[in-house]
């Protein structure tokens, strides 16, 4: 059965590279998976986060999935700690997963910083706790943004791993030779990796120190056209071409990010704006960014003025996702020879 999972931290500003890349690709793909959407809150952790504030952001990412358009009857909606077998399957993982493998993790790397004896092992063992959200559902599709390429890609190595290494026993226990799916990514589309709008050479990013480098999905209308109008472009207009946005990384950012609202190709945009100064163009794009977020903002606002209702909504998505997750691990622990009590 194909079946779709991602997860969103709960850390700092949820910003357009988010929505873009990620949270808005989840809703069409309810129309042909079972979609499971998870707030991971122990990911969160693995950087020091003020617990209020932890608290917090967990409702307002919950609030931007709903506010998006996931429906979390349908589907299901809920936050990682709630859901313990993420944590014991993470653990499994840890003793698949080689020390090789997570020293090639470029997103450690970047994390820890010069002062890597001083991450946290949690930091570290990142992308295994990763490998647990997807593999406790057996999802086979996980739409992300680019940056998350290299952790899919070691998912489907601990995958291989578990079903090489358990391949008897996985066959002895009725779940013929593979047990974990060697999961999709879905990465692609116009938007897969924003940059800052200070500087297009970085990733927009919710850690950025400058709230002038992404627009916020809570950022009213007035912040997102000064934003816009602020962001670092070149003097030269736009090409009519793909190939002309080449070592034009600002510009090709921006005709990236109108064609991800749009929907449309780039190619598309440039047929229109082709020869234009960006004058022109930034005007254009501030109107379709606040036609297009706008109302999510809001609807954010309106859901987390009500934590009662979020709440309640993790809580019955984290049953539901349980059952799941718990089959799963039972299977898991028979497989690896571990007693469990009928
Ligand atoms: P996170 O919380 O950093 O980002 C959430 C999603 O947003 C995408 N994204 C971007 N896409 C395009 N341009 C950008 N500038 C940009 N910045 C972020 C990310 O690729 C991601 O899809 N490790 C994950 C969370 C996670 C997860 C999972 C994802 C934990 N478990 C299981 C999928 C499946 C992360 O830190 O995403």
């Amino acid at each position: 059965k194909e079946r779709v999972f991602s997860g969103v931290q709960p850390t700092g500003n949820l910003h357009l590279g988010n929505y873009l890349g990620a949270i808005s690709r989840f809703v069409p793909l309810q129309e042909r998976y079972d979609c499971i959407y998870c707030v991971v809150d122990m990911h969160a952790i693995t950087v020091p986060q003020d617990p209020k504030e932890l608290r917090r952001q967990i409702r307002e990412v919950t609030a931007a999935f709903l506010a998006a358009g996931i429906d979390a009857e349908r589907h299901i909606v809920f936050n990682q700690s709630q859901v313990a077998e993420h944590a014991e399957l993470a653990w499994i993982f840890n003793c698949i997963a080689r020390i090789g493998w997570l020293n090639r993790m470029t997103q450690f790397k970047e994390k820890a910083g010069k002062d890597r004896e001083n991450a946290s092992v949690g930091l570290y063992a990142y992308p295994t706790l990763m490998a647990a959200d997807i593999l406790a559902y057996r999802a086979t599709h996980v739409p992300v943004g680019e940056d998350q390429k290299q952790h899919l890609e070691l998912t489907r190595d601990v995958a291989q791993k578990f079903n090489n290494d358990y391949a008897a026993a996985i066959a002895e226990n009725g779940h013929g030779d593979a047990f974990f799916p060697l999961t999709e990514p879905l990465i692609q589309g116009p938007a897969m990796r924003i940059m800052s709008l200070r500087d297009g050479s970085k990733k927009m990013s919710k850690s950025d120190p400058s709230d002038y480098s992404r627009i916020n999905l809570t950022d009213d209308a007035d912040a997102i056209a000064q934003k816009i109008r602020k962001a670092k472009t070149d003097p030269e207009p736009l090409p009519s071409e793909e190939a002309g946005l080449q070592s034009r990384p600002e510009a090709a950012n921006l005709v990236g990010i109108f064609a991800a609202l749009k929907g449309v190709e780039k190619s598309q945009v440039l047929r229109e704006f082709g020869g234009a100064q960006f004058s022109s163009f930034k005007g254009a794009l501030v109107d379709l960014a606040v036609e297009k977020m706008g109302p999510i903002g809001a609807e954010m606002k309106r859901l987390v003025a009500d934590p009662g209702h979020i709440d309640a909504v993790l809580g019955k998505g984290a049953e539901r996702a349980r059952v799941i997750a718990r089959e799963t691990l039972d299977a898991v622990y028979d497989i690896v020879g571990f007693i469990r009590s009928a």
